[in-house]
């Protein structure tokens, strides 16, 4: 199996075909940045978006939400919610304000979100969440993604299903998550289920997407699946190199070696200053908390120094607490 170079997204030309997933509460322009920044990264999003933040938000949280640059591109607007005209209207809104793709979201597992029937609850409705995606579509004037876990549950795997009525509701790409919502994040994404998806598919790329964390699950998951592009979440995380690690592999490319200490700490300040960017100074300390154990794990000795870190407020301090492990 050749493992493809890029992916066509209804025009969008994704190269290499390595998408970084959309998560909230990470996934916001200081991290988009400095992933593509490492290299690799063919496409990222935006965490998911309910469309009263987007239609109704108020300033600064929507503009933090929203932030781009001309740089963080090619970049997907995420959507969430259970009803086809806000979702419409909230892709319409989009489109007029500059976004070049839109996902829907139809994964979420979150009890808050699912059991109100948006994320994965549009998966017990497959004709609702396929009637939903053509509206959006309709509505966009871009092109319109969707990403789904496999189903409910185990006795409800309809993601296989859904893939001829999202293809002929016009959307561009469809990115599956090997999952159910029962699973949550437990067990390990299925690649069989994935491949059933990837067989459904006559026109539109498939995404897969689950547990990609080294250069071998990646090439795993292209070989076993013949999906068309993959999508990384987690693994990015706590290896920010990871993507630009797979996509040299994927390449054929030599491996570059393990960042050294000083890079490590080089990369998290720079994180740290692009977050002041989008923040503030002090909304970003407080926000850098959920970093420290990403970034930082393998450069501590003790957990006391972690525990530390974790409680700064001041930036100078963090900045200067975060150049001191350099040595
Ligand atoms: C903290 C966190 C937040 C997430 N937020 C979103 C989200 O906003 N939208 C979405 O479609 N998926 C979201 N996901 C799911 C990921 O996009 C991805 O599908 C999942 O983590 C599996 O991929 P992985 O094994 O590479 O992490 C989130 C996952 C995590 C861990």
């Amino acid at each position: 199996m050749t493992i493809p170079a890029q992916v066509d997204i209804a025009g969008l030309s994704v190269t290499p075909a390595i998408l970084l997933a959309p998560m909230a509460g990470y996934s916001d322009l200081a991290f988009r940045m400095s992933l593509r920044e490492l290299g690799g990264v063919g496409l990222a999003f935006t965490e998911m978006l309910s469309p009263a933040s987007l239609l109704q938000g108020k300033g600064n949280k929507r503009k933090t939400l929203l932030a781009t640059c001309p740089a963080d591109q090619p970049l997907g607007h995420q959507i969430y919610g259970s009803h086809a005209g806000s979702l419409s209207k909230a892709a319409q809104w989009l489109s007029g304000n500059g976004a070049t793709l839109i996902d829907i979201n139809m994964g979420c597992p979150q009890r808050k979100i699912s059991s109100h029937g948006a994320g994965a609850g549009l998966l017990r409705e497959p004709e609702e969440a396929i009637r939903i995606a053509e509206s959006v579509v309709q509505a966009a004037g871009v092109p319109v993604s969707v990403k789904l876990r496999l189903g409910w549950d185990h006795n409800r795997l309809v993601a296989h299903e859904m893939i001829a009525g999202l293809e002929n509701a016009g959307v561009a790409a469809i990115t599956i998550h090997g999952r159910t919502r029962g699973q949550g994040y437990t067990g390990k994404a299925d690649l069989d289920e994935i491949r059933r998806v990837v067989q459904a598919a006559r026109r539109v790329p498939i995404v897969g997407n689950g547990d990609i964390t080294s250069p071998e699950s990646a090439r795993a998951m292209y070989n076993f699946t013949g999906c068309a592009a993959i999508m990384i979440g987690r693994g990015a995380l706590s290896n920010p190199w990871l993507i630009r690690d797979i996509a040299r592999d994927l390449a054929n490319q030599p491996p570059l070696p393990a960042p050294s200490r000083e890079e490590r700490v080089a990369f998290a300040l720079t994180h740290f200053e692009r977050m002041v960017d989008l923040y503030g100074a002090r909304g970003a300390t407080l926000l850098y908390r959920k970093w420290i154990p990403q970034y930082l794990r393998r450069l501590l000795n003790d957990r006391q120094h972690m525990v530390a870190l974790l409680q700064l407020e001041c930036p100078e301090t963090m900045r200067r607490s975060l150049t001191a492990l350099a040595n």
